[in-house]
């Protein structure tokens, strides 16, 4: 059986997962409706990623005993001033998130709560990689900077990294 604390952090944690699915599907319906179809597909897909990283904590809280309540979402940001710009907004939001996944951790270990601190390594790894991820995309577009066929390369090569949903 979950503690109530730790099935109130999860709960917290599954409102965060949800609104960076939103976050991210905004993100990409901008890419979609600005010329970058590449990025859109890339966001697309990473917006159901997200999903599925919100339904894993809804299983496991629900399946400890615990009960997973879905809370209110805000509404995302929908205009961006350049794909770079942007980019560097996701980058803030993983780390955001990275900092939220290592709280959760730090509480179910005072909290004892091996069982889920094990179920956390998961996202821990993820973490690493969607944050590794992101810094290289944003190195990519420091290097072509405001020129139009760099980024339109960029874009190509993230419609290509956009796995299949
Ligand atoms: Fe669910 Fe991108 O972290």
């Amino acid at each position: 059986m979950i503690s109530k604390k730790v099935e109130k952090a999860i709960n917290e944690q599954i409102k965060k997962e949800e609104y960076s699915s939103r976050l991210y599907l905004a993100m990409a319906s901008w890419c979609h409706r600005n010329g970058y179809p590449g990025a859109a597909a890339f966001l697309y897909t990473h917006a159901d990623e997200e999903r599925m990283h919100q339904l894993k904590f809804v299983h496991f809280l629900n399946d400890r005993g615990g009960y997973s309540v879905l809370q209110d979402i805000e509404q995302p940001p929908f205009k961006y001033d350049t794909l770079h710009k942007m980019f560097q907004e996701v980058l803030k939001h993983e780390q955001y998130i990275t900092a939220s996944i290592n709280d959760l951790y730090h509480l179910c270990t005072t909290e004892k709560d091996y069982t889920t601190a094990n179920f956390l390594q998961w996202f821990i790894t993820e973490q690493v990689e969607e944050e590794n991820l992101v810094n290289g995309i944003l190195d990519q577009m420091a290097l072509v900077g405001n020129d139009k066929s760099g980024l339109f390369h960029i874009d190509k090569e993230l419609g290509a990294k956009a796995a299949p949903a």
